[in-house]
């Protein structure tokens, strides 16, 4: 299940982080790469343990702990490692799959544990026409879905898949990625969830709480109760 969220973020909201991102210290994004994504991946990302970085993820945070179709299509039990990152002429990210657990390490304390990475997302923050390059491509296993949106705009797809970011040719890419440790482990199960709450949504707003909403309601309710943890 792929889902985009159209203005995640306000004018105002985009604003003000990319003013704040214009002047922050951007350093190699090597860092956080995984073993085998590193060698792959080129760009570059705002210090995690910087203030800075600190406020604009609470900003990012709090519209996507707000928006009912984020909730609706990732089931959070832990929205974690969020991360800005920048693309300028040259850089890319070539084909990977993200790491299946983030954070900590093995022996780490409850303070600093570790999170599964279920649903990924990026947030983009740079106008699609102010840079050349730079779609997010999502594999699958007939094509590859390519993805450039609206500055302020989300998009969360499924850890699981192998994936990329194309070669930015001009301009400069400013997104904010981040994971999904999700109620709901099977990206199968949360489509079935996501599409019945759908349907149900629908038929409320056709024709009120009729038998038909209430035994949709019942199965969507079940269904979470059977296949969450
Ligand atoms: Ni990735």
């Amino acid at each position: 299940l792929i889902v985009t969220l159209d203005t995640l973020l306000n004018d105002e909201q985009l604003t003000a982080i990319c003013d704040a991102l214009m002047t922050a210290e951007f350093s190699d994004g090597q860092r956080t790469a995984g073993w085998h994504a590193r060698l792959v991946k080129q760009n570059q990302q705002l210090d995690r343990s910087s203030a800075m970085a600190e406020d604009l993820r609470q900003q990012v945070l709090s519209a996507l702990q707000a928006n009912a179709l984020f909730e609706a299509a990732a089931y959070p039990d832990t929205i974690h490692s969020l991360l800005f990152s920048r693309y300028q002429p040259g850089m890319e990210y070539g084909r990977h799959v993200d790491n299946a657990f983030m954070g900590g390490n093995a022996s780490s304390g409850k303070a600093n544990r570790r999170f599964r990475a279920d649903v990924s997302f990026t947030l983009f923050l740079t106008e699609p026409d102010s840079y050349e390059g730079g779609e997010l491509v999502i594999e699958g296993a007939c094509d590859d879905q390519r993805y450039k949106l609206s500055a302020g705009s989300l998009i969360l797809y499924p850890s699981s898949t192998l994936h990329r970011v194309e070669k930015v040719t001009a301009g400069v890419r400013l997104v904010c990625i981040g994971w999904v440790q999700s109620l709901v482990r099977d990206p199968a199960q949360r489509e079935v969830l996501f599409d019945l709450d759908t349907a149900r949504r629908s038929l409320f707003a056709r024709e009120g709480k009729t038998i038909e909403f209430d035994l949709l309601s019942k199965t969507y309710a079940n269904l979470l109760r059977q296949w969450s943890e």
